[in-house]
């Protein structure tokens, strides 16, 4: 059948994004509008928001990925702007707070190549930098071009001994049509995997899967 939903939002993982204000502060902002191309991340803003601005004027930014347990802090942050006054074209009810972190009970922690800081409880980080900030067709959002330049990741969702995230152990947090989900099971996987398989289940919670203990490959 044909529908006219109001979004489009099939379920994209959640970002935290940290930016630099003009008095050197730290914005923070969930962002769904977010994924990988090698190593540069494409992000959709909203023309107005503390996040475009900041990003036009100072590019360096950390892309922080929630993991499914921290869905509460994130819809903390959904009403609050760092932008003063509230621009008209903000959502209603939209509020602006120059202290994101403390409102979303997160807390700072310095990055090693960017000026703004990562979120110290996010499990996967990646400090980078807009390279690109252009307009969208429509002119209502700006889309950013981000290099990835540094990757931290806790220890608990890293393949010991290498550089491979463990997908049985990380989960992101995932917005799908305005509702919060982590990841189900797993399914299979891609032929161009190359994550080395651990030959037993892991037993101990991952803060990735928000407490939920990880499973296998096999
Ligand atoms: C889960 C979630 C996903 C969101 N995704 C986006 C997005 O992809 N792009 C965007 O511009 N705003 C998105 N928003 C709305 C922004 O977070 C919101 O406009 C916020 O006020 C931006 O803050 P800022 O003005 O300080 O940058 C999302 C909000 C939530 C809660």
């Amino acid at each position: 059948m044909a529908i006219e939903p109001s979004v489009l939002y099939f379920g994209t993982p959640v970002v935290l994004l940290s930016t630099e204000n003009g008095d050197g502060s730290a914005n923070l902002a969930p962002i769904s509008s977010a994924w990988a191309l090698g190593h540069t991340v494409v992000l959709g803003l909203g023309r107005d928001g503390q996040t475009a601005r900041n990003l036009r004027s100072r590019p360096e930014l950390v892309i922080n990925l929630p993991a499914p347990g921290q869905w509460r802090a994130v819809e903390r942050l959904a009403p609050l702007t760092g932008r003063n006054p509230v621009p008209p074209t903000k959502a209603e009810g939209c509020r602006f707070v120059p202290d994101k972190f403390g409102a979303a009970g997160l807390t700072e922690e310095p990055s090693h190549v960017v000026r703004p800081p990562r979120v110290a409880e996010c499990p996967v980080q990646l400090e980078a930098r807009a390279e690109r900030v252009r307009p969208d067709v429509a002119g209502e959002f700006v889309i950013v071009e981000a290099g990835v330049a540094k990757v931290h990741a806790d220890p608990r969702i890293v393949v010991p001994g290498t550089d491979y995230i463990d997908p049985a152990a990380w989960s992101p947090l995932i917005y799908n049509f305005r509702h919060y989900f982590g990841l189900g099971p797993e399914l299979g996987h891609s032929y161009r995997t190359q994550t080395p398989r651990t030959q037993t289940p892991r037993t101990t919670s991952s803060p990735g899967r928000g407490g939920v203990s990880g499973r296998s490959r096999g």
